[in-house]
């Protein structure tokens, strides 16, 4: 079989109802990403930065996969397939895709503040136990936080997604806007040669290659995508 990467950003969940980042009413408009998005915001106000996750993780729940996430699932059928992406949601998961790797963290988990990247200490949440509050303890005993990589921390699965690409046949991007690093960097290490797709009803820059713009929304981007080149490459 034929291997696909896909890189997905914001916009892949944005047709499901969950806003983007930047760009008019982005997230990051109504809340400061220095407060609810580092480890200094965190340190300085954890409530509300529990809060800020508490009421997103519950906005997870209210919203389903659009059929772009069910498009890039159904992928699987015909290629190897590995969703590389930006978003915390569980979206590309519950539309079925069996091989993503969640570079900025997963919503419905949680994990140790104080070796936030440490497996034993991570933990799923139910959806009749969403809240996470001060006091909530982890196994190693220090509060529990968001498994949520944010800004200036480390990103462990980078190297798992770099990996991703070896003996790739064509790179997908989706709904992101390339502006953080080191996630936007992926498309650096995709061999030359190997054709590269990006979807996104807005401009997005991005250097070094040549790209097959599908200036659309997601869902209609893949199909455009599988009907006018994927179909070509099975
Ligand atoms: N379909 C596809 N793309 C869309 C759609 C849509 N229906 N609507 C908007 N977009 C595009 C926008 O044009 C933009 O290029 O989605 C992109 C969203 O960009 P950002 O909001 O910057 O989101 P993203 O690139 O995922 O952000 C990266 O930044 O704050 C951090 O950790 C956060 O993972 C996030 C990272």
């Amino acid at each position: 079989m034929k291997k696909i990467v896909i890189l997905t950003g914001a916009g892949m969940s944005a047709e499901s109802g969950i806003s983007t980042f930047r760009g008019g009413g982005g997230l990051w408009d109504e809340y400061p990403v220095e407060q609810v998005a580092t480890p200094e915001g965190y340190r300085a106000n954890p409530e509300l930065v529990l809060g800020f996750y508490n009421k997103r993780r519950r906005q997870l729940l209210d919203v389903v996969p659009n059929r772009g996430h069910e498009l890039v699932a159904q992928l699987e059928k015909d290629f190897e397939v590995t969703v590389v992406t930006q978003n915390v949601d569980n979206l590309h998961e519950r539309a079925g895709s069996t091989n993503v790797i969640h570079l900025h963290g997963e919503l419905m988990k949680v994990c140790s503040s104080l070796e936030p990247n440490n497996m034993e200490y991570v933990e799923t949440l139910s959806p009749d136990n969403l809240d996470v509050r001060l006091g909530d303890l982890a196994a190693d005993g220090s509060q529990k936080r968001p498994f949520i990589v944010w800004f200036g921390e480390s990103v462990p699965l980078m190297e798992d997604a770099i990996s991703s690409l070896r003996g790739v046949d064509a790179f997908v991007i989706i709904g992101t806007s390339l502006n953080v690093y080191p996630a936007a960097g992926l498309l650096n290490y995709v061999p030359a040669g190997v054709p590269v797709y990006l979807i996104d009803p807005n401009e997005v820059s991005v250097s070094r290659r040549d790209v097959t713009v599908i200036r659309k929304g997601a869902s209609e981007g893949m199909q455009q995508l599988i009907d006018d080149y994927l179909f070509l490459l099975k």
